[in-house]
């Protein structure tokens, strides 16, 4: 059978029509999880390298074979090559050795995957383990430039998490499933622009299939919410469908409704979402704690702090010493280099963005910076921290609105970001004299590509 699968930036699902209904797949209680995975053991760095006195024997071991050699080709005579050359190859030989040892270490880990730990429980153990790897949001990273070793490790999360819903919802539906139509954002946040998109498709078609499913095909996401709004229209019209997710905005420009399919005729994509929301909130709200704009220690290590999702960023972060920096920064910012520290700020950010969707103000406690410490955030606070983002959302909207020869009937608005209210009115204010329509934020774009793969079988099976 084949399901639908959302492999969101921040939350995962899946469903199939089953005998023409709607049946979500259940992660537990719920219908849909983090998409996270953690395991205990490290993934390597090739910047961990460090001359050990165990590597630093190795060295010597091959600076005296080389001199050996050098002496018997010279017969004797001078030896031709100083010792920092020879010093340099040595390290040279020594380094990727380690690299490779590393390398194999981390394919023998990933392979051991029955210890992994997936959605809220993944973040859960690795903050309680203080140790291991939690990868969050790996959809973020398939779009960047990647060496090797890491697309590898990257192709075996994904396929973890994807085979982690083809076994749950075999269970569930108690027949195998072998098919998906998985949702693809219209543009993958990239380093690599157009290239980064591809790169990401090829990721996860590697990963389904090793993840066992031999039919998969790809839906954009806006389309898939589409399908399901579509579905609700009795008359045709022309709709703007707008996506905002964790890690993407999608608007995609259809027909929909009567008996006719749906005809996508245009899509436009914004790589940004709610997890920039939670960086901003971190900047804004909890940064200036830590002494951002107050001690002589540059921007970028704040946002490197915040932008938890990108691991070369943390690693750097990591790295800072901040023994100088007086109290009561230095301390603080040497307790969010700890382990988890910056995955639990991020947290906190995002609870805090999401309360203020609804209440007024929000105290968010950071006693595991410093005892007692606690930010009291207020709604005008998280205006300025989502003005960033409102702008670029602005600025998306306004080159659809100039792009369309005449205005939708409708917008119709998807996504976990659209349940707050400053994104709601900056959509709404975009196309003021056009209905606002209100899908499931949540669950819109599973319920599309379950559609789908119903479809793509032929049969609502
Ligand atoms: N009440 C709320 N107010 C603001 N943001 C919210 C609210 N509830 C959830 N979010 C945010 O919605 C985002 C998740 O949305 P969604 O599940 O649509 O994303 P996704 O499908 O995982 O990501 P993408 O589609 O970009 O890959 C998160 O950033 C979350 O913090
Ligand atoms: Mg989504």
């Amino acid at each position: 059978m084949h399901i639908g699968i959302d492999f969101g930036t921040s939350y995962s699902a899946a469903a199939a029509i089953i005998g023409g209904k709607l049946t979500l797949v259940r992660f537990g209680e719920a219908e849909q999880f983090r998409t996270a995975v953690y395991f205990p053991e490290l993934v390597p760095d090739p910047n961990d390298f460090e001359l050990t006195p165990e590597l630093e024997a190795q060295m010597e071991a091959h600076m005296r074979s080389a001199r050996l050699a050098l002496r018997r080709q010279t017969a004797g005579g001078e030896v031709s090559r100083s010792d920092q050359e020879l010093r340099r190859d040595a390290l040279r030989v020594v380094r990727r050795q380690w690299m490779e040892e590393q390398a194999r270490a981390a394919t023998a880990s990933v392979a051991s995957f029955q210890h992994a730990l997936f959605g809220e429980e993944a973040v859960e153990g690795y903050l309680e383990s203080g140790g291991g790897n939690l990868i969050e949001s790996p959809k973020s990273m398939f779009g960047y430039r990647l060496d090797p070793q890491v697309r590898k490790v990257i192709v075996h999360i994904a396929t973890h998490i994807l085979e982690h819903i083809r076994l749950t919802a075999s269970r569930q539906f108690g027949e195998p499933v072998r098919g998906a139509v998985i949702g693809r954002p219209v543009e993958f946040r990239s380093s690599m622009g157009a290239a980064g998109s591809e790169q990401a498709i090829e990721i996860l078609r590697e990963a389904a299939a090793a993840a066992g499913f031999d039919e998969v095909s790809f839906l954009e996401e806006p389309a898939a919410a589409a399908m399901h709004y579509h579905k609700s229209l009795s008359d045709r019209q022309h709709a703007l469908i707008v996506d905002i997710g964790g890690g993407t905005t999608d608007v995609t420009h259809a027909e929909l409704g009567g008996i006719a399919s749906p005809l996508i005729a245009r899509n436009w994509g914004l790589p940004k979402g709610g997890t920039d929301l939670d960086v901003g909130v971190s900047l804004h709200h909890f940064m200036p704690l830590m002494g951002k704009d107050i001690v002589r220690i540059p921007q970028h290590q704040f946002v490197e702090a915040a932008s938890v999702h990108n691991l070369p960023k943390q690693r750097e972060f990591r790295k800072q010493n901040y023994r100088l920096i007086a109290a009561p920064y230095g301390p603080r910012l040497r307790a969010l280099q700890e382990l988890g520290a910056t995955t639990r700020l991020n947290q906190t950010a995002e609870r805090t963005k999401i309360s203020l969707s609804s209440e007024a103000s929000h105290r968010a406690p950071l006693d595991f910076i410093e005892p007692g410490l606690a930010v009291n955030a207020t709604r005008e606070d998280l205006d300025t921290a989502m003005e960033p983002f409102l702008a670029l959302l602005e600025r998306t909207l306004t080159g659809v609105r100039g792009d369309l020869a005449a205005l939708p009937e409708s917008v119709f608005l998807t996504g976990g970001t659209s349940r707050s209210p400053q994104v709601k009115a900056r959509v709404q204010a975009c196309f003021p004299e056009v209905p606002l329509v209100h899908g499931d934020p949540s669950l819109g774009v599973v319920s599309g590509l379950a559609v789908a793969a119903s479809e793509a079988v032929g049969v609502a099976s």
